[in-house]
């Protein structure tokens, strides 16, 4: 039997399939069949920054009334209030006396300290550690790449200042300068960075005339963003990286684990297979460890990522004639 087991922002886990934050994870029975499935760990459902919230619920409203679709904003749980975040740290109490996997709290922010408490009260209620969903679209048109940077920072250093538990940030490709600015944030004191997030996708509908939003849920090829930035970041940064995003099977584990992941994050395959496809993850990888003759995930862990392919171009170059020469 290899051994599957990985560590993941200095926590042992058995292997490197983690459930991510979704509503899969937001009450204690599907956290306790994902556990039985064989996830390693999971990661709550994001509790949004109340600041955010009851922006949300403005913008949620405002775009209701004026004909949008409220599906839209599926992220944006308009409802959340106090009770729900003590609801949050009740699941989290709850938890830790029925799982014994590694719990990951998250936070999902935009500003710098108006939710800080709400990290503390996690990490007194046995969160494990914490998974930070921080993003800012880039669309201000006064606000310069640095200052938009510059709120990560902030809000990173406040944060890790704070609490004592791991800190792991999840993000999205859209920076100028993703490589310079994964390195940059891999050296500050958090022990992790989740590549990519998912957003909602917006799409029209022609014959209403209206925005709405489609694909919620990933498909296996959406895979390849995170691949080619794992792959091409992981011998070049100073935390952990973990995959997410279009990994729905036991062939999408192993790229990733390749490519220099430390664990996969996975949500789409188990909404459309159910949990008992980690247990076939694991096996697809078990099964190819066994042919491959690896008796561990460090035999092969980022065998090719950057530093280690011959042609390091096919990471780097988006476009190859060749390929589009069909
Ligand atoms: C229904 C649903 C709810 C989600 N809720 C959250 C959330 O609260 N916080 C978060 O960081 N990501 C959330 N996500 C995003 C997932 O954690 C994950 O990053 C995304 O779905 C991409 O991974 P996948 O391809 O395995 O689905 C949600 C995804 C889905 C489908």
């Amino acid at each position: 039997m290899p051994d599957l087991s990985t560590t993941y922002l200095g926590l042992k886990l058995k292997n490197p399939i983690i459930a991510s934050s979704s509503t899969l994870t937001d009450n204690v029975e599907s956290v306790k069949n994902l556990a039985k499935n064989g996830a390693s760990a999971v990661v709550l459902r994001s509790i949004f920054e109340e600041e955010i919230t009851m922006e949300a619920e403005h913008y949620v409203k405002e775009a209701i009334n004026s004909g949008y679709d409220e599906s839209l904003f599926d992220y944006f749980d308009s409802r959340v209030k106090q009770h729900n975040v003590e609801q949050y740290l009740d699941l989290l109490l709850e938890l830790r006396r029925h799982v014994t996997i590694p719990i990951i709290g998250s936070i999902n922010a935009v500003t710098n300290h108006e939710w800080m408490y709400f990290a503390k009260k996690m990490e007194a209620n046995g969160a494990d550690a914490l998974e930070l969903n921080l993003f800012l679209m880039p669309s201000h048109l006064n606000r310069t790449c640095e200052e938009t940077e510059k709120i990560y920072f902030d809000i990173i250093n406040k944060l890790t200042s704070e609490i004592s538990i791991p800190v792991t940030l999840k993000i999205s490709h859209y920076f100028s300068n993703l490589a310079s600015v994964i390195k940059k944030l891999s050296e500050t004191n958090i022990k992790g960075l989740v590549l990519f997030n998912k957003f909602f996708s917006p799409d029209f509908d022609i014959e209403e005339e209206k925005l709405i939003s489609t694909y919620v849920l990933s498909n296996p090829q959406d895979l390849a963003m995170s691949l080619r930035w794992i792959a091409m970041m992981s011998d070049r940064v100073s935390c952990d990286l973990v995959a997410s995003t279009g990994i729905h099977d036991g062939a999408g584990v192993i790229k990733q684990l390749l490519a220099g992941a430390k664990a996969v994050q996975v949500a789409s395959t188990l909404y459309k297979n159910g949990p008992e496809q980690i247990g076939a993850m694991l096996r697809d990888l078990e099964e190819w460890m066994n042919r491959k003759g690896y008796k561990s995930i460090n035999d092969f862990r980022g065998k090719l990522s950057y530093g280690k392919v011959k042609d390091p171009a096919l990471l780097e170059r988006v476009q190859f004639m060749k390929y589009f020469n069909l």
